[in-house]
C-alpha cells in the first residue's frame, strides 16, 4: 500500500500546480464522520474538507440523488429551463428572507457575484459608489473581487493591484463603522462569524452598527456565510443571530454536500436593478448541484438544524473542559458545530499530531485550531474525536 501512497505523491509533485502544502495523507475512502487513508488507517473527521461535507460521507440519501440524477440529466445551461433550479431557490428563500437566488459554482463565485450585484445596483441608481468596506482578519476568496476584500497580505500581495476602493476597518468597533460609512460607500461586506481569521463572531452591537449605516446612508450589506451558513451554527443563518440586515448573502460549501455549488441571494431591491445578461455562469446551478443542493436543504428542514443545536452543546461542554486542563488552548470559540481553540503558541504541530492519533482538524490564522464537523456527526463520534483532539494537544503542549 505503500506504493500506492508513494505514487500518488510523485505524481502530483511532478504534474499537479504546487498551490498547496498537503498533509502526507492520501484518503480513499468515507463512511459518515469517518475517512480511511490509502493504508487502511481510519480518522475522525472534524473538517469535513473544510465545512463542505455537511452531511458526512457516502451519505446514503446523496448518493442516491446524485446518482439517481446523473442516469437521468446533469447539465444543460442556463439557456433553458430546468426543474430544478427554482425549487431550490424557493427554498433558500424560505430560509433565508431573500427572494431571489444566483448560483454559481464555489464561494468565491458567490462573494464576486455580491460585488457585482452591488456594483451594478449603483451603476443602475446612477452614483457612481466606488467605495466597499470590509473587515481585518476576512476571508472571502481567491478570485479578483473576493480577494480585494480579503484583508491577509500574503494571499492579495503577489496579484495586486486589486479592486480599488476597498477600505478597511477593525472588527467589532461600532464606532469606527459608523465614522467611515459614507454616501460614497457601495457595500459592506462581512462575515458574520469570521471563519479564516480565527471563528470570531461579529457582535450584535456591530451588526446594529452596520444596519444603522447602512440605513443611513443606503450601503448596501453584503454577509458572506460561505462557511457560517447552513445550519453550522444550529441556525439557518448566523446573520439573524447578530441581527444583522443584508441586502446580499453569499454561500456555498455544505449546500451541495460535496457537490460543489454556490449562489448569491438577493433582496428584491437589488434584484430589481439586475438585467438579463448582466452576469452568468455555464454550470452555475445546473441539475447535479441542485439535485445535491435540494438533498441537502431537505435534510436541514428535516432536524438538521436542532441536531447541530444539542451536539454544539456538548462541543462547547467538552472544549471548555478540555481548555480547563490544558494550558495550551487560551480561549474556545464557537457555537453549533464551528468552533476555534486559540492557542498560546503557533496550532500547526496539532494538525499532524491529529493525524497520528486519527483525528483530522486544522489550523487557522496561525494560533488556531478550527473543528468544522460534518453536521450529522453523533454523540459518541464526538466523543471519541475529542478525546483524540486532547491527546493530540497534550502530545503538542509537552513537546515545548
Ligand atoms: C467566508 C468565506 N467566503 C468565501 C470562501 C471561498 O469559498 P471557495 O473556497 O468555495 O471559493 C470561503 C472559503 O473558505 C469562506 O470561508
Amino acid at each position: 500500500m505503500n506504493a500506492v501512497k508513494d505514487d500518488v505523491q510523485a505524481r502530483e509533485a511532478a504534474h499537479v500546480l504546487q498551490t498547496y502544502r498537503r498533509q502526507p495523507v492520501t484518503l480513499v475512502r468515507g463512511q459518515g464522520v469517518r475517512l480511511w487513508d490509502a493504508e487502511g488507517r481510519e480518522y475522525l473527521d472534524l473538517l469535513s474538507g473544510i465545512g463542505v461535507a455537511s452531511l458526512g460521507h457516502a451519505h446514503p440519501g446523496l448518493a442516491r440523488a446524485i446518482s439517481d440524477q446523473a442516469t437521468t440529466l446533469l447539465h444543460t445551461s442556463n439557456l433553458f429551463f430546468h426543474p430544478l433550479q427554482g425549487q431550490l431557490a424557493e427554498r433558500l428563500a424560505a430560509l433565508s428572507g431573500l427572494p431571489r437566488a444566483f448560483f454559481c459554482n464555489s464561494g468565491t463565485e458567490a462573494v464576486e457575484a455580491c460585488l457585482k450585484f452591488a456594483r451594478r445596483y449603483w451603476f443602475t441608481a446612477g452614483e457612481t459608489r466606488g467605495e466597499i468596506i470590509a473587515l481585518e482578519e476576512s476571508f472571502h476568496g481567491r478570485t479578483i473581487g473576493a480577494l480585494s476584500v480579503t484583508s491577509d497580505e500574503h494571499y492579495r500581495a503577489p496579484f495586486e493591484p486589486l479592486l480599488s476602493g476597498v477600505r478597511w476597518l477593525p472588527v467589532n468597533d461600532p464606532a469606527a463603522l459608523l465614522a467611515a460609512v459614507s454616501k460614497n460607500t457601495a457595500a459592506i461586506i462581512v462575515e458574520p462569524i469570521q471563519g479564516e481569521g480565527g471563528v470570531r463572531p461579529l457582535t450584535p452591537a456591530f451588526a446594529a452598527a452596520i444596519n444603522e449605516a447602512s440605513a443611513r446612508t443606503g450601503a448596501l450589506v453584503i454577509a458572506d456565510e460561505v462557511q457560517s451558513g447552513l445550519g453550522r451554527t444550529g441556525l439557518p443563518f448566523y446573520y439573524s443571530a447578530i441581527g444583522l440586515k443584508p441586502h446580499l448573502v453569499s454561500i456555498g460549501k455544505a449546500l451541495g454536500g460535496g457537490v460543489p455549488v454556490g449562489a448569491a441571494l438577493i433582496s428584491e431591491q437589488v434584484a430589481s436593478s439586475i438585467k438579463f445578461g448582466d452576469h452568468g455562469t455555464t454550470y452555475g446551478g445546473n441539475l447535479l448541484a441542485c439535485r445535491a443542493g435540494l438533498c441537502f436543504v431537505d435534510e436541514l428542514k428535516g432536524g438538521l438544524l436542532s441536531h447541530v443545536v444539542e451536539i454544539g452543546r456538548y462541543f462547547d461542554q467538552r472544549l471548555n473542559a478540555i481548555a480547563a486542563r490544558r494550558p495550551i488552548v487560551k480561549a474556545v470559540r464557537g457555537q453549533g458545530l464551528i468552533w476555534g481553540l486559540e492557542l498560546d503558541r503557533d496550532a500547526a504541530a496539532v494538525v499532524p499530531a491529529g493525524l497520528e492519533r486519527g483525528v483530522i482538524v486544522n489550523r487557522t490564522a496561525e494560533t488556531v485550531v478550527r473543528l468544522l464537523p460534518p453536521l450529522v456527526i453523533e454523540r459518541a463520534e464526538a466523543e471519541e474525536a475529542l478525546n483524540r483532539l486532547e491527546a493530540a494537544l497534550a502530545a503538542v503542549e509537552a513537546a515545548n
